[in-house]
């Protein structure tokens, strides 16, 4: 099996199992500058396993583009050294919402493992989390795998949660206990099962990870349960193709097998086996997917890391022999092999390939004195194992050898490097660029966000503004140029940060520059400007005016406000048991997910837009009160379940008393200010979970104008006005009903009445009739329901049948049972045909073609009666 057959196997098998099939999404993170790059499936589902986005469908399936590379899961180091480890990989998985839990998950992967792919089910183990005896029980007595293969892997004691077989993508965010598949690839491969001495070797192999979701890590460590227990999981692409092509190691599958050739090739060797172009084959990979996602180069962050990668794989050509450029060669057979399934690499290889050759030719200018620079080092070296860290840093700073790169070269000469020194070195480094600065950054790029950004922006919408820091990239700059896309973090500002369901503020930021905020979101209590600057350039410290946009803000507020009241009409109009599951409020409209069992009728939906009308006509006053925590329950705040709440909360207090609610969001001044409020739909988006959208303000009385208009319209079409208008359009629906069958029965007997004529112009042949007509008919259905009904009537006859449509010949030759030993209908077809230029064929008793000259049909109708004559004679 191909690789992109088996990606699509996968995709269908769990869409055959109500999964939505979803895309791969963007291997950076969408608002998440905390995380380098997107290393699983579940990275783009984060919050819906925290239950803070809800969507349409509560089972999904992905193939999954990903990079393990600089970040929490880091396998760079491990590539060109085993059969199994990528910087880039694809990733395949099935995710549950709080639908299904393990016993299905644990079922579907071993369907499609033995059913589907038809592994050999001895040749399969697993391991379950330490204390997991549900999993244990359930793949021993319900799969039937024996105790010995299954291997309780974890450590229980202290650090709980800490070790193998318990997922999390990165310190923080869902986690939870997994059980893993492994495929045993044979005695003669080196390597013990998971959990022995030799685990690290490739003769076990692990497929599948298949992980029960049940926490949310925070940064101080402490775990809270997800709303509901889920499920996720990943099946390295590349791993199980290894086995259904029958080789060991991913670097002989088909796709990799193309790409070391290419690899090869550009390198200009012939040693098809040599570790260094598994190297460049993987590499390419995964620096060609950065760049078609927006990373470039550089020596921070995202921009770092893809300059590693390069830079590794250069080096490697160079220890091949290649002193020239080549790397970038490789992007069009990287584009042969995946440009198919991933249409963005196809649009913009050439860019990717550029990019890559400048990296390439900015490096080479000093390769080649800090290949000199290292081997001599390590000539100095004498018994001492390790390379010392001044060293790393003179490379690095100097040669441009990421520390990585140099610990490569010190690998492939059993010696290791101070990394130890070399981060000291690097701090120290740090420190002196950077010694104002009050942010950290780990040797991975991944920042921590310690600041604390006040809001202004309950009072105000404009405000001067000190610029804290800059990231571009996921890393911290000093200043921006014009072009440049950033999130701009200030020590005050007047947007709004998306949460609690309401969007993030957009507008300017002016000062030496005018930095366009396309959105503002919220990492931990910092608030991150979002967009790009426009023109000037911007610098920490500097000041600027924020000027948050005025009409997307009042229109998002009254959504907001209006939320509360309908939280409110629901429980008074549906019941207590109405609790939010979700919300989303944003300019055009407000969307509230909650729990409720059955549809809302039309007679509640009236109930609920009317007592949240009758709020807004009252007119009273909104109020806001920071209390602390204890003394909001006693007021009988609402507060959402599993959300953290700081001691001191913000309460908004609506209509006297009669919504109070936990609430950071803006609101209006006074309930009227809302103007009308109007539903606009109601549906069920998972078991027991409603979703109503509504509308406020200005858009509101546009929706009545717009249905209005439709009934205008409506009532013009049929020549009424609006009282009339619904009458008359049942009138004319039931006017169409009747005159449609009127037509039917008509159609029939015209239908039977012209094969009765049809029949009548058939003329004798031995042994039975001849018909040759030209009909009218439109269809290719119509023309052989013709057919067949000819057949019956005439009993033993041969009948060709033409019609004209639209300059088109459609030829149709049936002949019945008997006659065909004498005439065959494909035989009659394929004298025909060519004389109307066409082709044709089918059956002994019926066949079929098509022609383009109508003009040439009559003669050729006139030669089938001796040709049938002949056949039937002799
Ligand atoms: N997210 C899990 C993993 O990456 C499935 O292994």
């Amino acid at each position: 099996m191909k690789s992109s057959e088996l990606r699509q196997s996968f995709l269908s098998f769990f869409e055959s199992k109500q999964h939505q099939v979803v895309s791969s999404s963007s291997l950076i993170p969408a608002n998440d500058p905390t995380l380098l790059f997107t290393n699983a499936g579940m990275v783009q589902f984060k919050d819906v396993f925290l239950g803070e986005d809800l969507r349409p469908y509560s089972r999904a399936t992905t193939s999954q583009r990903c990079v393990r590379a600089g970040g929490k899961h880091n396998d760079l180091e491990n590539v060109g050294y085993t059969a199994r480890h990528h910087t880039f990989f694809e990733m395949l998985g099935n995710f549950s919402f709080g639908d299904y839990f393990k016993q299905e998950a644990i079922s579907y992967a071993w369907e499609f493992l033995t059913e589907v792919l038809k592994l050999p089910k001895e040749k399969l183990l697993v391991t379950v989390y330490a204390d997991d005896d549900e999993a244990f029980d359930f793949w021993h007595q319900n799969i039937g795998l024996p105790k010995e293969k299954i291997i309780r892997i974890g450590d229980n004691k202290g650090g709980r949660y800490q070790s193998d077989n318990f997922w999390a993508m990165g310190d923080t965010g869902p986690c939870g206990p997994c059980s893993e598949v492994f495929y045993d690839h044979g005695e003669h491969i080196w390597g013990g099962p998971p959990g022995s001495p030799e685990e690290d070797g490739d003769r076990f192999i692990e497929i599948w990870n298949v992980v029960f979701m049940q926490f949310n890590r925070s940064v101080d460590g402490t775990m809270a349960p997800l709303p509901k227990p889920s499920v996720d999981t990943g099946m390295g692409l590349e791993r199980i193709a290894a086995i259904l092509q029958g080789v060991h190691s991913n670097y002989e599958i088909d796709l990799f097998q193309n790409l070391i050739a290419a690899s090869a090739k550009a390198v200009g060797t012939e040693d098809l086996e040599s570790q260094s172009l598994r190297v460049i084959a993987d590499h390419i990979r995964s620096c060609s997917f950065m760049i078609v996602d927006g990373v470039i180069p550089s020596n921070e962050g995202r921009g770092y890391v893809l300059r590693r990668i390069v830079r590794r794989a250069v080096r490697h050509g160079n220890k091949l022999g290649q002193k020239g450029v080549f790397f970038h060669k490789l992007v069009d057979a990287l584009d042969a092999e995946m440009g198919e399934a991933y249409p963005e690499l196809r649009k913009l290889k050439d860019r990717v390939a550029s990019i890559l050759l400048k990296e390439e030719e900015q490096f080479a200018k000093t390769l080649d004195q800090g290949m000199k620079i290292l081997e001599e080092a390590i000539g100095q070296l004498g018994d001492e194992k390790t390379i010392p860290g001044e060293t790393v840093f003179k490379l690095y700073d100097t040669y441009g050898f990421p520390a990585d790169l140099t610990n490569d070269v010190a690998r492939e000469n059993s010696l290791e490097i101070d990394e130890a020194g070399f981060e000291a070195a690097m701090d120290a480094q740090r420190a002196r660029a950077r010694s104002a600065s009050n942010f950290s950054m780990d040797m991975s790029g991944s920042v921590k966000l310690e600041s604390v950004t006040e809001f202004t922006g309950y009072d105000h919408l404009q405000g001067q503004c000190e610029i804290e820091a800059i990231l571009v990239d996921g890393a911290y700059v000093d200043t921006l140029e014009a072009g440049q896309s950033a999130a701009i973090i200030l020590k005050s500002t007047p947007f709004y940060g998306e949460s609690g369901g309401q969007v993030g503020d957009q507008g300017w930021l002016r000062g030496a520059g005018a930095f366009k905020v396309s959105n503002t979101t919220k990492q931990a209590k910092a608030h991150l400007h979002q967009g790009e600057l426009k023109e000037g350039s911007l610098s920490v410290g500097d000041l600027v005016t924020g000027e948050v946009d005025r009409t997307m803000r009042m229109a998002t507020t009254l959504n907001h406000s209006a939320t509360h009241l309908m939280h409110e009409a629901l429980r008074r109009v549906l019941g207590e048991h109405v609790t939010q599951k979700g919300s989303l409020v944003n300019a055009e409209r407000l969307r509230f997910d909650f729990s409720h069992f059955e549809g809302v009728t039309a007679v509640e939906i009236e109930q609920i837009e009317d007592m949240v009308n009758e709020q807004i006509r009252m007119n009273r006053s909104v109020d806001t009160d920071i209390m602390d925590i204890e003394a909001a329950k006693q007021k009988g705040a609402m507060a959402l379940f599993g959300e953290k709440y700081d001691s001191e909360v913000r309460v908004l207090t609506m209509g006297a008393d009669y919504s109070i609610e936990l609430c950071g969001g803006t609101h209006v001044k006074r309930t009227g200010d809302i103007g009308m409020f109007k539903i606009v739909s109601e549906g069920g988006i998972a078991a027991g979970v409603r979703r109503i959208e509504a509308l406020t303000g200005k858009a509101a009385i546009d929706y009545t104008r717009q249905t209005e208009a439709v009934l205008t319209s409506v009532a013009s079409l049929v020549k009424g006005n609006k009282d009339n208008a619904l009458d008359k359009v049942s009138a004319l629906n039931e006017q169409a009903r009747s005159l449609q069958k009127e037509l039917d029965v008509l159609k029939g007997k015209m239908a039977a009445l012209a094969g009765a004529d049809l029949a009548s112009q058939a003329t004798d042949i031995a042994g039975g009739k001849l018909l040759v007509a030209q009909v009218e008919v439109n269809d290719p259905k119509e023309l052989r329901d013709l057919l067949d009904q000819l057949k019956s009537k005439l009993e033993s006859a041969v009948i060709l049948l033409a019609a004209v449509n639209a300059d088109k010949v459609s030829l149709i030759a049936g002949v019945t049972k008997e006659l065909t030993k004498q005439v065959r209908a494909g035989d009659l077809i394929k004298m025909v045909a060519p004389l109307v230029d066409g082709k044709g064929g089918g059956r002994p008793d019926m066949a079929q073609a098509g022609g383009n000259n109508p003009a040439a049909l009559p003669e050729a109708l006139a030669l089938v009666p001796a040709w049938v004559a002949e056949k039937v004679s002799g």
